[in-house]
């Protein structure tokens, strides 16, 4: 079940480093892609910076509504991931061709799509210099989410054999988050 997840914790859902997916809406269209050069940048409020190349569909309607909502999925979303992570939304409606479904956030418009781990609703913060010279983009995260059978006590709980997140080595090529240890003073 997706339930909310406090702002001041929204860093935590993407601190281990997870690929992601970048989900934008402009009227009736939507479009997501796969972003694996996501990370937190701030705590308060809580930033995210994300490259998004320039010849993808997802940077026009980013830069069009100045809204997108980031997405961890999981390793059950392997494949969907990397096939919406290496075809545009030019070439057609990519939630008609996988199968996605999505509803629109409770403060963007861009989609939160069925099945991920997490849910992140973000507005770009203008930064034209970094987006025009490195694709980086700097979102500031309005709403948060997170499944709550993955997200408990204001951490992450992969279990051993249970849906999990996932990090991209290269060419298709995944491995799933793993064990955890605490580190000793
Ligand atoms: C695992 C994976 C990670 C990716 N990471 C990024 C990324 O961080 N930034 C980026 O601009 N493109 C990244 N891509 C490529 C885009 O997802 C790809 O260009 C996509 O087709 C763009 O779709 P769109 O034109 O519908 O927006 C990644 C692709 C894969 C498969």
């Amino acid at each position: 079940m997706r339930i909310p997840v406090p702002l001041d914790h929204a860093p935590r859902l993407l601190n281990h480093g997870p690929v992601t997916l970048v989900g934008t809406a402009r009227g009736d269209e939507r479009n997501v892609m796969a972003a694996a050069w996501v990370m937190p940048i701030d705590f308060t409020p809580p930033k995210f910076a994300a490259v998004v190349a320039a010849d993808t569909k997802t940077r026009e309607l980013l830069l069009a509504t100045g809204e997108c909502t980031l997405m961890a999925p999981t390793d059950a979303m392997l494949d969907v991931t990397y096939a919406v992570g290496t075809h545009s939304g030019r070439d057609g409606d990519k939630f008609a061709r996988y199968g996605l479904a999505g509803e629109r956030g409770s403060v963007v418009a861009a989609p939160l799509i069925a099945g991920c781990a997490c849910w992140l609703e973000c507005v770009r913060v203008p930064e034209p210099h970094v987006e025009q010279a490195y694709d980086l983009f700097v979102l500031e995260c309005v709403a948060a989410w997170a499944d709550d059978a993955l997200w408990q006590r204001g951490e992450w709980q992969f279990a051993a054999g249970g849906p999990r997140t996932i990090h991209h080595l290269k060419g298709g090529l995944f491995f799933l988050t793993g064990d955890r240890r605490q580190a000793q003073r």
